[in-house]
């Protein structure tokens, strides 16, 4: 039976069938001949996600200083019905992800149909005829109960299945470089030993040249640039693997301006990501309980960190809005605890500060469900019964991300206590943790397994229109910093609404005149690590009195 892929506009793809595959080998047999005869190398990039996608146009776009291309680059996609579309689309010379990053669309085009640099494939085949295999297939952190990381696991598989593939198909020469986010210990005790095993199979006696160089990618307005223009870190396990990493990154970004940083071992660089992240998660969590502080003593948190912002050493204080999410934050602490038991076999338990930063920004978002509920009860309207409309879906302003947004667990928690909830996202048309929420990020692993009544949330639909949206809404989460909601009016807002209602501010967007307009108009507003509002509020009622 012919299986589809659907694109996230609902474009249907028919999933290669096998007879397709040999054709395919030939074709690229075929493109490939003609590339190296122009004296490029071959490039396959394994996994077309957030960052495979990108990092396959930026090696295709480069050039060398006589403004050449150098690389060839073949974009390897599974076919899975969830991902296949990926393939047809790039091959056409468009996106398969979304950005605001205007430099993403052109550069893809460019590379697919001008400089003939780069195509898409779904066959491992591919990987024969590689000089270099970038690998950006993703490695999950499995969390079994919500703000619990420790009870957890690092799924390995699409890595340790890749690494067998790669093993399996390429030349003993090629160069086979992880950017993949690892658990610290993996290139060179779970990656070199599967190839190197596949390699004496196949009776090659050499050792395999490989490498980690971690991404730190942006999906965002600078996209491109957070791949190109940005410093990496990079290790090969062996001096040769070192030395072959370091020309290809040099050849492929801007290495000039950004120099590499060169580590000894392969784990240095796999560390230095997963330490990298949880010092994020771990400043983002610390002010949790500052935000409890700010709202149960009259305090505006936004102001506070904006004072301390100023001071040179504090600059990279920030506000952490509903919940962290994104694909990072929440797992790659994770991979560096279950490394230190499971790869390095050590029993005890060394780990404090990390795992507890995770498990508070994992459930940051559930609060704001309380703040609704009492700003509604305030007003005499039950959750139970209420229409909620939540601004943003994704983890972080101006993009299409959704991934582990503080707003997912927010639409769940509130739905869990009865509301009927209402979703707004210029940058998102299909919420899949929703829509496929019994098989999306992947069979059981929904959020929706840590809520009762969930059901009825597949059938929930991101809208594009604000002022639908918000006709006869009860509440108005401002989830997310979009542009879209940094400058609502609240009397706009309140029109469009047709009366009073309740606004819950996770983000600080609301300025003091605003938050004072809102309770003019009869509104209550509460916010995040916002306890001024109380002030404002008790000053509207006085001058009312006055009146
Ligand atoms: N998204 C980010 O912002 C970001 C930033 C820095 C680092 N990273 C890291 O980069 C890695 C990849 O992340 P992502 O966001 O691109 O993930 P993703 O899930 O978007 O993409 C992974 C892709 O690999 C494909 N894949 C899996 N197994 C495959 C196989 N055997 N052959 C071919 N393709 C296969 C999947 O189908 C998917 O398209 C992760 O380790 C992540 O932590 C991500």
């Amino acid at each position: 039976m012919l299986e589809y892929s659907f694109s996230p506009t609902g474009e249907k793809f028919p999933l290669p069938q096998p007879e397709d595959y040999l054709k395919e080998f030939e074709r690229l047999k075929k493109l490939v001949k003609n590339q190296r005869a122009m004296g490029r190398e071959i490039v396959v990039v394994m996994g077309l996600g957030f960052v495979g996608a990108l990092m396959a146009a930026v090696v295709a776009d480069a050039e060398d200083k006589k403004k050449k291309s150098t690389k060839f680059v073949i974009g390897m996609q599974r076919p899975s019905t969830r991902s296949y579309w990926k393939t047809p689309l790039l091959n056409r010379g468009l996106p398969p992800v979304s950005s605001e990053d205007p430099e993403v669309a052109p550069m893809i085009h460019r590379c697919v149909k001008e400089k003939k640099t780069l195509i898409a494939t779904y066959t491992y085949d591919a990987l024969k005829l590689a000089d270099v295999v970038v690998v950006d297939v993703q490695c999950d952190y499995l969390k079994e109960s919500l703000g619990n990381v420790q009870a957890g696991r690092a799924d390995m598989e699409a890595l340790e299945e890749s690494m067998e593939i790669i093993a399996n198909h390429i030349p003993p020469e090629t160069l086979v470089l992880i950017e993949t986010t690892v658990a610290p210990g993996t290139t060179e005790q779970v990656a070199y030993p599967i190839i190197k095993k596949v390699f004496r199979k196949r009776g090659i006696a050499t050792d395999p040249v490989l490498a980690h160089s971690y991404e730190r990618v942006m999906p965002g307005r600078n996209y491109v640039s957070s791949i190109r223009d940005f410093w990496r870190v990079c290790s090969g396990v062996n001096e040769e693997a070192t030395r072959r990493v370091v020309k290809f990154l040099k050849e492929v970004i801007n290495t000039e301006e950004y120099p590499l940083s060169v580590l000894d071992k392969p784990i240095e660089s796999e560390t230095a990501k997963i330490v990298e992240n949880s010092f994020r998660a771990t400043i983002l969590a610390f002010l949790d309980e500052w935000s409890l502080f700010a709202e149960r003593n009259g305090v505006d948190l936004i102001k506070v960190i904006q004072a301390i912002k100023v001071r040179p050493t504090h600059s990279n204080i920030i506000f952490p809005g509903p919940g962290i999410g994104g694909y990072c934050l929440p797992k790659d602490g994770g991979l560096g605890l279950w490394a230190y038991q499971h790869i390095h076999g050590w029993e005890d338990d060394i780990f404090k500060i990390t795992p507890l930063a995770i498990d508070i920004n994992d459930t940051r978002s559930l609060h704001v469900a309380q703040l609704t509920r009492d700003a509604l009860r305030n007003m005499g309207r039950p959750i139970a019964s209420a229409e909620i409309l939540l601004l943003g879906a994704s983890y972080r302003e101006d993009v299409g991300d959704t991934r582990y947004s503080g707003s997912e667990l927010i639409v769940r928690r509130l739905t869990e206590m009865g509301a009927e909830l209402r979703v707004h996202d210029p940058y998102v048309l299909h919420w899949w943790e929703f829509e496929k929420q019994d098989e999306y990020p992947a069979s059981s692993q929904s959020l929706k397994r840590f809520f009762r009544g969930q059901e009825k949330l597949k059938d929930l639909r991101v809208a594009q229109d604000l002022k639908e949206s918000l006709s006869g809404t009860d509440a108005v989460i401002l989830g997310v910093r979009h542009k879209h909601y940094l400058n609502l009016d609240p009397d706009e807002v309140v029109k469009m609404v047709g009366g009073p209602i309740a606004v819950i501010d996770c983000f600080g967007i609301l300025d003091d005149d605003k938050i004072r307009r809102y309770f003019e108009l009869g509104c209550e507003v509460k916010g995040l690590g916002r306890g001024h509002v109380k002030r404002i509020k008790d000053e509207v009622k006085q001058s009312r009195t006055e009146d």
